[in-house]
């Protein structure tokens, strides 16, 4: 049982990485293995929308880092995906993957049709996978980032974990890093985790 965490904050210190290991820590302490994979260190361009990974089951842009991340996200047993909140929505590096990493999950998995057939949907790469989003902001604009990572986990076929309250965490004046100090996002983290470790061990057995 894996859970891979991502975090999308280009900052080195980041209240987003915070609230996600948070999680991630409560997972370990249910006997879940995880892993951290942090966007800063990743190179993915974005989607060009050229449709080759209909044909080729794999994403036909120049090399990048994308596979490695998106082998990881096949091979985890549940995901969080954690982002700033950038304009009220999420960083162009969340963004870039998750493009990516949701249409050639689809298409591994289906074949185009032509016009006058219909889809007969066998899932997707991730369908049965646990998940959540994190959103971190320093004062409006969650609803929307949040809303933006839950779509893209539903549409995905993401079975999504909840909790008490939405996951989003408070970043301090100026967007300053101190999550430490939101001690109700912090609770509801570890909740969230609570529930993802219940649903995988249930779906495990
Ligand atoms: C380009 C940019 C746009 C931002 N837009 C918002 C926003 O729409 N709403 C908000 O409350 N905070 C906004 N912030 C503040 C960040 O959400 C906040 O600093 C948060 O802590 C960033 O996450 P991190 O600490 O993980 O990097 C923005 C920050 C940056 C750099």
């Amino acid at each position: 049982m894996k859970v891979l965490g991502i975090t999308g904050s280009p900052r080195e210190k980041s209240n987003t990485e915070y609230f996600v290991r948070i999680a991630l820590g409560e997972l370990e302490a249910q006997g879940i293995t995880t892993e951290l994979i942090s966007l800063r260190e990743k190179k993915i361009q974005a989607c060009r929308g050229c449709y080759g990974c209909i044909e080729a089951k794999t994403c036909t842009l120049e090399k990048d880092d994308f596979d490695e991340v998106f082998d990881k996200m096949l091979e985890a047993d549940g995901l969080i995906i954690g982002a700033p909140v950038y304009n009220s929505s999420t960083p162009a590096g969340v963004k870039a993957l998750l493009d990516r990493a949701g249409f050639l999950s689809r298409w591994i998995r289906n074949e185009m049709k032509d016009n006058k057939e219909s889809y007969n949907w066998k899932g997707t790469a991730f369908s049965g996978k646990v998940a959540a989003p994190i959103t971190v902001a320093r004062r409006a604009g969650q609803n929307f980032a949040f809303a933006e990572l839950l779509l893209w986990l539903t549409v995905n076929d993401f079975i999504v974990a909840g909790s008490h309250y939405w996951n989003v965490g408070v970043a301090g004046k100026g967007g300053a890093v101190d999550a430490e100090n939101d001690s109700e996002g912090i609770g509801i983290m570890k909740h969230m985790a609570t529930n993802m470790a219940h649903i995988i061990k249930q779906l495990k057995k």
